[in-house]
């Protein structure tokens, strides 16, 4: 089962800061997951499309200039990251799953991983639920890995799934059964699960047989994994 550090490692550190991200890796996860929203022609770091919840800023992200966002203090002194600085970090060591939280993310996304090597390429996923973003990102490059985040209607992401050649369906936890993970599995995809923090529910993924689950925690996940 693979270990996904959900916004870094978000239980012991700043969410989607770097400092998250490095904790992550630090306690060993697979691969780490952040959100993205466009600025201007920048992609930032941050879950909301606002600043309140968590960063000393106010109001609408997309009211501020990018140098306006990067005197802000996103927890702990640290800044709001830029997806370049976040894949600088990961590059290499752990792959990354790239949240695609806002209009105009997928090309911009597309045009940065292709800077990247072959090799660096296969090791980002760019997920969402918006599917007219992911439909952008299979337009653009067949061969990027594409994750659908499922919504209300699960059926559905199974055919944008389809639809999209996507390598893996990300459920919430709530929704996850037996009979999904073995669909998932029939057509060809990773089945992930997200967020997964207690104990008790990272060993029930586990022995469902789930592929992979983000977590607050990834060092929580890895120990139930080591057992
Ligand atoms: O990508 C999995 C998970 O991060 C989706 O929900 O709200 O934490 O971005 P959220
Ligand atoms: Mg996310």
């Amino acid at each position: 089962m693979l270990t996904i550090g959900h916004r870094g490692a978000m239980g012991y550190a700043p969410e989607n800061t770097l400092l998250s991200v490095r904790k992550a890796i630090e306690l060993g996860a697979d691969c780490v997951e952040v959100d993205v929203y466009l600025v201007g022609k920048t992609l930032v770091v941050i879950h909301d499309p606002t600043l309140d919840r968590t960063t000393d800023g106010k109001g609408k992200l997309d009211s501020h200039s990018f140098a306006e966002l990067r005197a802000l203090d996103a927890g702990q002194g640290q800044q709001i990251p830029t997806l370049q600085e976040v894949i600088d970090v990961t590059k290499g060591k752990v792959g990354l799953n790239v949240e695609l939280k806002g209009a105009g993310t997928a090309c911009a996304c597309v045009k940065l991983v292709n800077t990247l090597v072959e090799a660096e390429k296969q090791q980002i996923l760019l997920s969402s639920f918006l599917m007219g973003e992911l439909a952008v990102v299979s337009q653009l490059d067949v061969s990027l890995n594409i994750g659908v985040l499922a919504s209300k209607n699960i059926d559905d992401s199974f055919v944008w799934a389809g639809r999209l050649k996507a390598f893996s369906i990300h459920l919430n936890e709530r929704s996850v059964t037996p009979r999904l993970i073995e669909r998932a599995h029939f057509e060809g995809l990773k089945l992930y699960v997200y967020t997964v923090n207690g104990f008790k529910d990272i060993e029930r993924m586990k022995n469902m047989g789930v592929d992979g689950v983000f977590s607050n925690y990834p060092d929580r996940v890895l120990a139930a994994c080591s057992d």
